[in-house]
């Protein structure tokens, strides 16, 4: 049985376990996957200590993601964009004890699968980002690489998404700004801030959506976010983060055993039980 396992601090919250587990029963795959808080001080040594019990592979979520980046010997592409890695995998020859850490970031690819398998046009759409912070750089790759007509980041503070877009400049058309930056219509507008967590809502124009748009909200919860209520009032689609989380464990799960589970049962079983 090979070992993997979500890092985080705190980390009993984490919905990975389940996911995993769900997975693995759906392609006969044999695998654990546990969830284990690694000292606040101390990630690197925690990994260290995981790869010497037998663990293959791991998620890292916060506040480790930066630290993972770091104590890799490969990155994909999207990784080093993201400046962040939520996804490590053992390399290399056992035998010889030479072991490679190769890291990726598959929080994007969630991202627009999730949206994909819920039929939002990404080709060509006019879209809005709120937030620059590290979940937001996290995404724009894979969300440039589908072509969207116009990406704004948009934050409360406006310098960050300035910086951001200056980084991802080359991959498409993309801007940043604050708040006062915004100017609708939008086909899609993702809310890529804390600002849910603590009910809050960005300061937004009311006509910031396009007919048929789509709201969607990294966040997820029992209830709709203040964020997504807000949208639908205003005609949009809302979409919460629960198909991001699914999905983007759904391409951690291939990076490590090579199939791809069917995530959609496992979205309805989450689903239910939140
Ligand atoms: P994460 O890794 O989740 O992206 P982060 O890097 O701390 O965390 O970024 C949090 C994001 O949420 C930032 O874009 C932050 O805006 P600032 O850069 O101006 O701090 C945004 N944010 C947090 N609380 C907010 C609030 N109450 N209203 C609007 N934006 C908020």
């Amino acid at each position: 049985t090979d070992r993997y396992c979500v890092f985080g601090h705190p980390v009993g919250h984490s919905k990975s376990p389940a996911i995993h587990a769900a997975f693995a029963e759906q392609t006969g795959e044999r695998i654990e996957y546990t969830a284990i808080e690694a000292p606040l001080d101390d990630f690197a040594g925690a990994w260290r200590a995981f790869v010497a019990e037998g663990g293959r592979g791991a998620n890292v979520t916060v506040p480790f993601k930066e630290e993972a980046f770091r104590l890799c010997d490969t990155l994909s592409g999207r990784a080093l964009r993201a400046g962040a890695v939520n996804t490590l995998i053992l390399g290399g020859n056992a035998l010889s004890n030479a072991f490679k850490v190769y890291g990726d970031t598959t929080d994007g690819v969630g991202l627009v699968r999730d949206l994909e398998r819920n039929g939002v046009a990404l080709t060509g759409a006019r879209v809005l980002v709120l937030g620059a912070g590290g979940a937001v750089r996290g995404v724009l790759e894979p969300l440039l690489a589908a072509e969207p007509a116009s990406v704004l980041v948009s934050n409360r503070t406006a310098a960050r998404a300035n910086t951001l877009a200056e980084d991802f400049r080359d991959l498409g058309m993309i801007h940043g700004g604050g708040f006062g930056a915004v100017q609708g219509p939008y086909d899609l507008v993702i809310n890529g801030t804390s600002a849910s967590l603590a009910g809050d809502l960005p300061p937004l124009p009311d006509e910031l959506f396009a007919d048929g748009a789509t709201a969607h909200d990294m966040m997820y919860g029992a209830e709709p976010t203040v964020f997504l209520r807000w949208a639908a009032e205003r005609g949009a689609r809302p979409l919460d983060g629960l198909g991001m989380l699914v999905e983007q464990a759904a391409e951690s799960f291939f990076q490590w055993r090579g199939k791809r589970p069917d995530t959609a049962p496992v979205l309805e079983a989450l689903r239910r039980s939140l």
